[in-house]
């Protein structure tokens, strides 16, 4: 067994970002600082598995009922990291506690507002479009024991245009999520960010806010 870092993608829906950290490590090639080992979810119907076998990665459906063994997987599968990608089962305590600063998650809005038990899936854009705020965009954090609370790792701004609708926002938040969050596994996986004993993300210095603009083709807002 190598031992090169282990990745573990927990999905509940289409897997969207479990293609776009696919993609990454393959463009990275020989490169890549992290496998993809695993991918499990608790829907067995979840495209995220379909994804998984296509590539010949260990797909796992691990039933409500069988949330419990999660750890016990994870164990089995000699994972190191895990990245939730739109799970939506509550990660076991003593797994939280297992892969402190080694699990991330991401969330489709500006945390920590649009967060909390509840905000998930198209909840989260309606909420942004109800509120009428101008700016949303995709959180990446670590986890803990509840719900979107751990320390930010990066965020990506994404502008709300007036004539948006919670999809049209989803949408472009999802383009972002797609580049940002395979960035900062690839980052997490190399030791460039860490969780520091102070319960904060360090390392994000080397975020690169030049890469992470809200849309290049929007005018300036306040011009004209
Ligand atoms: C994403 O919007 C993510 O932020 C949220 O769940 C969604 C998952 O989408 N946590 P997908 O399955 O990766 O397409």
């Amino acid at each position: 067994m190598s031992t090169r870092p282990r990745l573990a993608v927990l999905a509940s829906g289409s897997g969207s970002n479990l293609q776009a950290i696919h993609d990454d490590l393959q463009r990275r090639g020989a490169a890549s600082p992290i496998d993809l080992a695993l991918v499990v979810s608790d829907r067995v119907r979840a495209g995220a598995l379909d994804r998984a076998r296509g590539w010949g990665v260990p797909a796992v459906h691990l039933p409500r009922e069988a949330n419990d063994t999660l750890g016990a997987l994870l164990a089995t599968h000699h994972i190191t990291h895990v990245a939730l990608a739109g799970y939506l089962r509550l990660i076991p305590a003593e797994t939280v506690r297992a892969f402190t600063g080694r699990m991330v998650n991401v969330h489709p809005a500006l945390l920590p507002a649009f967060g909390g038990p509840g905000m998930y899936g198209h909840r989260v854009h309606e909420a942004v479009m109800a509120a009428g705020v101008r700016l949303t965009g995709p959180t990446v954090h670590f986890v803990t024991e509840h719900y979107d609370e751990g320390a930010i790792i990066a965020q990506w701004p994404v502008p709300v245009h007036h004539d948006d609708t919670a999809t049209t926002v989803a949408a472009r938040v999802l383009e972002a999520e797609h580049r940002l969050f395979p960035w900062c596994i690839a980052e997490l996986a190399r030791g460039t960010i860490a969780l520091g004993a102070d319960g904060r993300a360090h390392g994000v210095a080397l975020y690169d806010f030049a890469r992470f603009q809200p849309d290049p083709n929007d005018r300036h807002p306040f011009a004209g």
